[in-house]
């Protein structure tokens, strides 16, 4: 991994500054970058920054797991995204790491994604396991079910 160009903090940030990322990097080719669950007070979306600005986001949310319907606070792990320029430097990896203890903290057991085919080895390496067979989501392309248990602390 190269090591990152300069220090990267993570902040607690409104959905608003998540959505030039996402909009860039999710969905470039249109279509929509607010989701249902952005203005939940339960909902949180993590920042990471650099000099430059804004290099990296993602959003955590309460949300059931279809795959582990027996887990007792689920959350959803969603809007993954690093800036072009400076991916495999471990920005995603900061984000994931802050979100997955700021989860714990909440009193989160597990948190779940539908994972991008292209991004199942990152979120691997993250610790999370694939739980599902290749599923398509239209107009976004493969998905695999990952999910990684926290423990609350
Ligand atoms: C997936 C993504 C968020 C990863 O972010 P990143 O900042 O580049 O990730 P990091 O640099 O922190 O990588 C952490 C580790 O995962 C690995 N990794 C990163 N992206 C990977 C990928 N797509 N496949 C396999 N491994 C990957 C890195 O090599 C690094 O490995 P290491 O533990 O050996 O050092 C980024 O590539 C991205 O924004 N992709 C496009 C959007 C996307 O697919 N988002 C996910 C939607 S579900």
């Amino acid at each position: 991994m190269t090591a990152l160009p300069e220090p990267v903090t993570v902040e607690e940030v409104a959905a608003e500054v998540t959505y030039d990322l996402r909009r860039a990097v999710l969905r470039p080719d249109g279509g929509e970058i607010t989701w249902a669950g952005d203005e939940d007070p339960a909902t949180f979306h993590l920042a990471a920054c650099t000099s430059d600005g804004v290099v990296g986001v993602v959003r955590f949310s309460p949300a059931p797991c279809r795959w582990r319907p027996e887990a007792r606070a689920p959350w959803q792990l969603r809007g993954m995204a690093t800036e072009p320029s400076m991916r495999g430097a471990g920005v995603g990896r900061t984000l994931v790491i802050d979100g997955l203890a700021r989860v714990a903290a909440r009193g989160g057991d597990l948190v779940w994604c539908d994972a991008r085919g292209t991004a199942a080895g990152f979120y691997e390496r993250m610790g999370f396991a694939v739980v599902t067979e290749p599923f398509d989501k239209p107009g976004i392309g493969p998905h695999v079910g990952m999910l990684i248990e926290v423990s609350s602390t």
